[in-house]
């Protein structure tokens, strides 16, 4: 039964875990802020993979739209195999890591220490690899994972991520906001409650896009990994803008796209742009709360009202969730255990 796979039950844990994750580390976030404002830290460099790297990608878009901070990713092999280590100056380095185990993660932040920059870690595991070279730990009380998809420590991780952004602005409303998260996952769970007549519609798809932008870029970018490694599909997430500098071309009649466009300063531009793959016949998938984005879907994929903009990730990724969960369960898949994967990957 599908119920009883860790992969539901994880799932369904999201609104508890970021209940307790924004009720706990209100203080750690608060202690890192401090210590970013009085380091006059203007950049942070993230090291980070899979679905880590992607809760990564929404750190860029909001740390640099509320909090003014330039956001890179680190460039793991130049540490750990080059051993030709670029200066941080005086960045945040911080590593996201569900296990906190991977070497190449690990070194980046080792490194970091060493160049004297302030270092943090976003894990699962405040005693890893990761979190012991770190001097600020926030603890994503997750719970043990046990699904080899990562679901619940995504959203987490995002949690945090717009936790610290509250607390470096020091701003009530986006604390209050973020008290909203949980109960708003809760709707998102339950409107895609009967998800599994949609995705039988897709049992037979070999390949498709997400197209996602701004802040729901990282929500493209996890939805794809979720359908690979669920569901073995070809899944590739674009930008709305990237997309059309060439990939277009891959659409075709009846090609699917999954676009993710939640309310926001966005939703003009994805308007326009799901009309226009309207007219090259493309088979839309919409993840929205807005009614015309949805009626331009062959299937809507309903959010909850009233998101904020800036939190919507940590909810426009459930119905993605649900969807590549009974993609595999239709297809027969075995949903906790993808093949060829394990639940910690060690790269160097
Ligand atoms: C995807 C998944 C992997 C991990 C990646 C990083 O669902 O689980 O892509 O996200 O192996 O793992 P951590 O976060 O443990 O460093």
């Amino acid at each position: 039964m599908l119920t009883e796979t860790h992969l539901y039950q994880e799932i369904h844990e999201q609104p508890t875990v970021l209940a307790t994750l924004l009720a706990r580390e209100q203080q750690t976030a608060e202690q890192l802020a401090v210590a970013i404002r009085e380091r006059n830290i203007d950049h942070v460099i993230i090291a980070a993979r899979g679905t880590s790297d992607n809760a990564a990608r929404y750190a860029k878009y909001l740390w640099g739209s509320r909090n003014r901070l330039t956001v890179g990713l680190a460039t793991p092999s130049l540490f750990s195999i080059y051993k030709q280590p670029p200066r941080f100056g005086n960045a945040l380095v911080l590593g996201i890591s569900q296990s906190g185990k991977s070497p190449d993660i690990v070194s980046v932040l080792a490194e970091a220490r060493k160049q004297g920059a302030l270092t943090a870690a976003i894990t699962n595991f405040p005693q890893s690899d990761l979190a012991r070279q770190t001097e600020y730990v926030i603890n994503l009380q997750a719970g043990l994972e046990q699904s080899v998809a990562a679901t619940k420590t995504y959203t987490s991780e995002l949690a945090a991520i717009a936790l610290l952004s509250a607390c470096m602005c020091q701003d009530t409303v986006m604390f209050d906001e973020l008290q909203r998260v949980p109960s708003l996952v809760t709707e998102a769970l339950v409107l895609g409650g009967d998800m599994q007549q949609a995705a039988e519609r897709y049992c037979f798809m070999n390949a498709c896009v997400t197209i996602g932008r701004g802040y729901n870029y990282a929500t493209a970018f996890e939805l794809a990994l979720k359908l690979k490694e669920l569901t073995y599909t070809m899944v590739e997430p674009y930008s709305s803008a990237d997309f059309q500098h060439g990939p277009l071309a891959l659409v075709e009649p009846r090609f699917p796209v999954i676009t993710i466009a939640p309310s926001g300063a966005l939703l003009p531009e994805m308007h326009h742009f799901m009309h226009h793959l309207q007219t090259l016949g493309a088979e839309l998938i919409v993840v929205s709360d807005d009614n015309d984005a949805l009626a331009l879907a062959r299937t809507p994929l309903p959010l909850p009202a009233g998101m904020p903009e800036w939190l919507s990730p940590l909810i426009a990724i459930i119905p993605g969730q649900l969807f590549a969960m009974h993609l595999a369960a239709v297809r027969d898949y075995d949903v906790d255990r993808p093949r060829s994967l394990r639940k910690v990957t060690e790269t160097h």
